[in-house]
């Protein structure tokens, strides 16, 4: 089968800054799902590569790297890629292994459920670090402090070796960011967050443009109701009237507005019709009162480690709750 030259174009590309990076196509397709089912989500990733997407966002945690690895060495088998390097790959270090020794096994081993030689971005998910084997959620006893002066130099050696062509992290306020960036020789190429017309996030976007880290946005659709309170972004009135005026859908809107804001989006969607939606953000643009009128939606975070990182027994001692990701803004 011929290799989707066409579609494969259809995200433009932001450069990150640091020195091996290869450029980011501006959409990815987000492969977290509860519960994971390893088919459907191979599947899913082979339809997104058919309609385009060349960008692929996984977690150690997702259990997704087998299935997206396994997919895109289908997708080369079938002629859908042409080589590797198409392909743009994010997975991220899990809060057990935020330990400066285990950066670097846990990248070999995200690789080798990849079966990848690399990966084009490494993040640290969250500013979190907890003793004990990976699970979701954490046990909020087994969390200590992050130690993110020697975590960061572990990702940059994740860099130099070539394991990682850019390292970033995600989850991270501009606190944390500045831990970071005070210990740096390659600063954070990326802050992955949760941000979308609900959750806008106007406070951390300055901070990283001022620094030149390239933001992400997961949950750009308000996610998978992750808080059991329905959705925000796809629910919106506002959204809905400016998509039946343009002729749109409500997910494109919301995808639009992130992709005017600078932003890269990594939206989730497992569905072939929906996925080719996604990627067709490029070629009209909201107006002025379009933009005024997402500037006003009431803003509502809906992922807090609070919340959903911790499970909810045990007490929550040795950490400050105030270095987690819960205040903002
Ligand atoms: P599905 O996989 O059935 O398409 P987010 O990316 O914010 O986490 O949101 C993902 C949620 O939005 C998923 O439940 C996904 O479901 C749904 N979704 C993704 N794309 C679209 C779309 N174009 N229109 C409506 N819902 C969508």
């Amino acid at each position: 089968m011929a290799s989707t030259g066409t579609a494969a174009a259809a995200a433009p590309q932001v450069a990150l800054q640091s020195g091996d990076a290869r450029p980011m196509p501006m959409v990815g397709m987000g492969t977290v799902q509860f519960p994971l089912v390893h088919e459907a989500t191979k599947n899913a990733v082979l339809a997104a590569i058919e309609v385009g997407f060349r960008h692929f966002d996984t977690a150690f945690m997702y259990g997704t790297e087998k299935p997206l690895g396994e997919a895109a060495a289908e997708a080369l088998r079938r002629g859908l890629l042409q080589s590797r390097e198409e392909l743009f790959v994010t997975s991220k270090l899990w809060c057990s292994q935020n330990h400066p020794d285990l950066v670097l096994p846990s990248l070999r081993e995200t690789l080798k459920n990849l079966e990848m030689e690399y990966v084009d971005l490494y993040l640290i998910h969250w500013p979190v670090c907890v003793n004990g084997p990976p699970r979701f959620p954490n046990k909020k006893e087994d969390a200590v402090p992050l130690d993110f002066e020697d975590v960061w130099r572990a990702m940059e050696e994740c860099q130099r070796l070539g394991l990682a062509k850019a390292i970033g992290v995600s989850n991270f306020t501009t606190k944390h960011l500045d831990r970071i960036l005070a210990v740096a020789t390659i600063p954070p190429a990326v802050n992955q967050v949760e941000l979308n017309p609900a959750w806008q996030q106007r406070t951390l976007r300055a901070y990283c443009a001022d620094r030149g880290i390239h933001v992400a946005a997961y949950s750009p659709l308000g996610g998978q109701n992750w808080d059991g309170q329905g959705n925000a972004v796809l629910d919106s009135v506002v959204l809905a009237e400016i998509a039946k005026a343009r002729g749109k859908t409500v997910a494109q809107v919301a995808l639009r507005w992130i992709h005017e804001q600078g932003v890269t989006c990594i939206v989730k969607s497992y569905n072939k019709e929906r996925l080719k939606q996604n990627l067709e953000i490029f070629d009209w643009e909201l107006t002025e009162e379009d933009r005024f009128k997402i500037s006003q939606i009431p803003q509502k975070k809906v992922i807090k480690a609070t919340s959903g990182l911790f499970s909810e027994e045990g007490e929550f001692t040795s950490v400050d709750p105030a270095e987690l990701n819960i205040v903002e803004e």
